[in-house]
């Protein structure tokens, strides 16, 4: 089977914040050796993700940031990719510990989010905005999530200036609710 790619592809819904972003919806594919730093993240400002917050614990305390660059990689074994920056304080601790959880947030838990983006809060503060408890495994989940991962660390590659992390999946769970997406620099709710 032969699969085609459409040619012209039909405009980006009209959010409210695409707005922000530069250029008409149907601006042509630009080929450039190397992107600048705007022209990357205002075409990868198009890509929604969920957003979750990845959480470690273990002999060095508590750590934990929020995160859209995760997905799910290998059924067999199960497996999980985040991707953090280098400089963060919360790859740092979960590389120490050899575990982290991912729990994927709520489409009403924005104000869960942003805590855990705030570079200004950290260790235990960004976790008074949010109900927590350990599992059984140790893992430190948020109460409400709509959905979590346990996880030990399986590998790490580094990526540019953010580290990949697998992660095998020790423990896992679910509730019924709709996900945070973020999209084009705001976070939304699915319609
Ligand atoms: C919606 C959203 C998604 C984010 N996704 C990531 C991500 O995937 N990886 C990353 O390294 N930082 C991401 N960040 C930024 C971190 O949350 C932020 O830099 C945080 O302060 C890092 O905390 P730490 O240094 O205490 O670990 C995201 C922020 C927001 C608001």
């Amino acid at each position: 089977m032969t699969w085609r790619v459409p040619t012209a592809l039909p405009p980006l819904p009209a959010l409210p914040g695409l707005a922000a972003l530069s250029g008409p919806a149907d601006t042509p594919t630009a080929v450039c050796p190397r992107p600048s730093a705007q022209e990357f993240r205002d075409v990868l400002a198009h890509l929604p993700a969920g957003v979750s917050v990845i959480t470690t614990d273990g002999p060095l305390g508590p750590a934990g940031m929020t995160a859209s660059a995760v997905c799910s990689l290998s059924m067999d074994p199960p497996l999980v990719l985040v991707c953090l920056a280098n400089r963060s304080r919360t790859l740092a601790r979960l590389l120490d510990h050899g575990t982290f959880a991912v729990n994927v947030l709520r489409q009403d838990q924005e104000h869960i989010a942003r805590k855990f983006a705030d570079p200004d809060t950290g260790g235990h503060n960004r976790f008074a905005a949010a109900a927590h408890r350990h599992e059984a495994d140790g893992a430190l989940i948020l109460d409400d999530a709509l959905a979590w991962l346990s996880c030990r660390v399986e590998e790490t590659h580094p990526g540019g200036d953010h580290m990949i992390v697998t992660g095998r999946i020790r423990a896992l769970g679910h509730t019924h609710s709709r996900p945070l997406i973020w999209y084009a620099r705001r976070f939304n709710s699915l319609a």
